[in-house]
């Protein structure tokens, strides 16, 4: 209830309300928004170095920075969301750490487990000290075969390169795409292999349809973004037989 809290959207919140807490959500980029919401009761700012959900959504030069100068000035912890962001999808361990941002709290899923479900929540300086053994139990938490998963999966992604191949795969992917010079993009955005593409008219859900029916599995997190999230293995060649496959779709689509 406590997560469910803190997501925006509607059709995931409101069949549960009323939900605990006060949380007050603020546009994402929108500093001055943000400086209006926080202030000397606030706990903490809790926000997404992408956002996924809301369609593959980069913050704006300054924002997170900015966010973080809030948070001290109101004692406020920060509280950063990499679970979809986070090990490796993104072409670098955590973004949040690579682009220099000290947060407080780093929460961490998907990518850890690669499959195995396992969460993290890490905290840093004073904030590790809040939680002490005991104070956040449950029935499977710290589960030795999913933590012997998480080990498992850092260690092949150190071991395999997987960083530097999200980067240069992600990197093809955008000029893949860019080439089709399509006029029903408006633009590719995101990092490595977390990618959404912005089209200019509202059918991302029909070209994800038709794509899972020809063998491509991508999703429509708004009507008009598609959002690619390929595995860390992908390879140059099946980029190309999927990029190839989209430009028809999408063309096809558009039509309709
Ligand atoms: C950014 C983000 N944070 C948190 C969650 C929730 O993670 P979990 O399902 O592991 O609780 C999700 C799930 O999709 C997510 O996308």
């Amino acid at each position: 209830m406590g997560s469910l809290a803190l997501t925006s959207t509607a059709k995931y919140r409101e069949p549960f309300e009323p939900l605990p807490g006060d949380v007050v959500f603020v546009p994402y980029g929108d500093l001055d928004a943000a400086a209006r919401a926080v202030d000397e009761q606030t706990a903490a700012v809790i926000v997404e170095t992408i956002q996924g959900e809301s369609g593959v959504v980069c913050p704006p030069r300054g924002f997170l920075p900015g966010l973080r100068a809030l948070t001290r000035e109101h004692g406020a912890l920060l509280w950063v969301d990499e679970v979809q962001t986070g090990i490796g999808r993104c072409g670098e361990w955590l973004t949040s750490v690579s682009d220099g941002l000290d947060s407080d709290l780093i929460t961490l899923a998907k990518g850890l487990g690669n499959g195995i479900p396992i969460g993290a929540c890490l905290a840093i300086g004073p904030a590790g000290e809040l939680f002490t053994p005991g104070s956040h139990g449950s029935t499977f938490a710290g589960n030795p075969v999913a933590a012997a998963a998480g080990l498992a999966v850092l260690d092949t992604i150190e071991n395999d390169g997987l960083l530097e191949q999200a980067r240069e795969l992600g990197d093809h992917l955008v000029e893949e795409i860019a080439a089709l010079q399509l006029g029903q993009i408006v633009e590719v955005r995101g990092r490595g292999l977390l990618r959404g593409i912005e089209l200019t008219t509202d059918i991302a859900s029909q070209v994800a349809e038709t794509m899972l029916e020809l063998g491509w599995i991508i999703n429509a997190p708004r009507p008009n973004v598609l959002r690619l999230a390929p595995p860390l293995i992908v390879t140059p060649q099946i980029i190309d037989d999927f990029v190839e496959t989209l430009g028809v779709v999408i063309v096809q689509e558009s039509g309709r």
